[in-house]
């Protein structure tokens, strides 16, 4: 974990230069009360794959989400013309999602992917994701130096903590609303 989280923070440090800003900008938001986490996940066989899904399609709410999936197919990835595409596994290469929280930060420059994970009638599959994320404390917006007058913020500040805790309860019990997405926050411009 302590490897991957560093290469996580590398390439962070990237993107947030590509955006042209000095590459630490976003690093105190990563440094304490932290909520990155790692999961191991067990795909057993299905009889009936083309009636189940291991994962239903969604965005990783997350700054980057770095993927070890083996050398057994099953995630995909949507096009912007709406295809589901195979993502080839490569057991010597990591998988890098986008996530929301970039999203937030670069004010929709970046785009967090939407992807699901299908599942197979021969092969079990296991795949390991470390998401990595802000601290709770965070109040995610997009970063105030690439907004002005002429390119108005597309969201407005929410706490990050507050936000994972709605969208944890609601794995729960129904809230009587959908799944709580970075599009609540989303503001019309
Ligand atoms: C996830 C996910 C992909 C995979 O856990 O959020 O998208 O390949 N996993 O298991
Ligand atoms: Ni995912």
């Amino acid at each position: 974990m302590e490897a991957v989280e560093k290469l996580a923070f590398t390439l962070l440090e990237l993107m947030v230069e590509s955006l042209g800003l000095p590459p630490c900008r976003t690093h105190k938001h990563f440094e304490s009360s932290r909520t990155s986490l790692f999961r191991m996940n067990h795909y057993p066989v299905c009889p009936a794959p083309e009636l189940a899904l291991g994962v239903s399609r969604h965005k990783d709410s997350v700054a980057l989400t770095i993927l070890l999936q083996g050398d057994v197919e099953g995630l995909e990835v949507k096009s912007k013309d709406g295809e589901w595409i195979i993502v080839k596994p490569n057991p010597d290469a990591f998988v890098i999602n986008v996530g929301d929280v970039m999203q937030v930060y670069s004010n929709d420059k970046y785009q967090s992917i939407e992807h699901r994970v299908v599942v197979n009638k021969n092969v079990e599959r296991y795949s390991f994701p470390f998401f990595f994320r802000p601290a709770h404390w965070v109040d995610l917006c997009p970063i105030p130096e690439l907004t002005s007058d002429q390119c108005l913020p597309k969201y407005q500040p929410f706490k990050w903590g507050k936000y994972l805790r709605r969208r944890f309860d609601s794995n729960y019990k129904d809230l009587g609303v959908p799944n709580l997405q970075i599009s609540h926050y989303r503001v019309n411009v």
